[in-house]
């Protein structure tokens, strides 16, 4: 594996920072990084599909010491530093990955549904199933693009993305098609949940209502950080925008909006 010089845009750290506190979000709301039955054994490895920053493969790794992590993404994170059983590998997972037949116990993939074109998800649960021993779990986390119980600017907003993903060869319904995807691949024990994760402070329920603030504030984060792509791609202007973006916030307390993610467990069969 070489570690190639990565060089990091502002917009490369916001996302990065966003990520981060999704993933405390999820781990927070699941009570756990990882709901499928997991070898922990001495040697056994635990993959993490376009890992991001590795926030998630890291703690992975510390909380099992005797386990090998391998954090795959087309970037390196900009902070290696970590236990000697982490380790990042550049590549991209679109392609053949670097490690043989039947040789891993655990695949988890977070949050990929914009990265990968349609026509790719096939072939990348082939590569997880050629990878994983049999016996081995896949985890596969995404949400809906759109928003549930939109106000009238967030469906505008819904609608935009529905037309960039037709565009671009994106998914729109991915959720709904990862479950014959993965059935189709050969995986077997699939165990599909479903979460709704609330967006602002309307929830009556504290919990959930903590879970709404930090839900909010990283769509907030997320629509400020892609500023440029909705301001060019939209074809709006910027106060436009920045107005646009200021009422979607209000709607969400006011409509009760929330994100639903998506979690599937499956089996390689034995
Ligand atoms: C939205 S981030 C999610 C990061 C992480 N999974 C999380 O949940 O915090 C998507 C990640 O996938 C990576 N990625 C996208 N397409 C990829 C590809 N074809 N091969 C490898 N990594 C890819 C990106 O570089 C980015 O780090």
């Amino acid at each position: 594996m070489t570690r190639p010089p990565t060089i990091f845009s502002d917009f490369d750290f916001k996302e990065f920072d966003r990520w981060q506190r999704q993933h405390y979000l999820l781990k927070s709301a699941r009570k756990a990084n990882a709901w499928a039955p997991l070898n922990t054994n001495k040697g056994a490895v635990i993959i993490d599909v376009g890992t991001g920053n590795g926030i998630w493969a890291l703690e992975m790794a510390n909380q099992y010491p005797t386990v090998q992590v391998l954090g795959l993404d087309r970037l390196l994170p900009n902070d290696q530093n970590g236990p000697e059983n982490l380790r990042f590998v550049q590549c991209d997972v679109n392609e053949s990955w670097p490690m043989s037949d039947n040789a891993v116990d655990f695949i988890f993939q977070r949050s990929m549904s914009d990265a990968m074109k349609q026509v790719e998800w096939g072939p990348l649960l082939k590569e997880m199933y050629r990878v994983l021993k049999p016996g081995g779990y896949i985890e596969l986390i995404e949400n809906d693009f759109w928003r549930h119980n939109p106000g009238p600017v967030q469906q505008a907003f819904d609608s935009f993305i529905q037309e960039q993903c037709k565009m671009t060869g994106v998914d729109f319904q991915l959720t709904d098609s990862l479950d014959t995807l993965v059935e189709e691949t050969g995986f077997d024990q699939i165990d599909k949940k479903t979460m709704d994760i609330p967006l602002g402070e309307w929830p009556t329920d504290q919990e959930l209502k903590q879970f709404g603030f930090i839900n909010k504030e990283a769509h907030k984060a997320m629509l400020k950080n892609y500023k440029e792509f909705y301001i060019k791609q939209w074809g709006l202007s910027g106060p436009d925008f920045d107005l646009a973006v200021h009422e979607v916030l209000e709607e969400f307390d006011e409509y009760h909006s929330f994100t639903r993610f998506h979690c599937w467990v499956a089996r390689k069969p034995l």
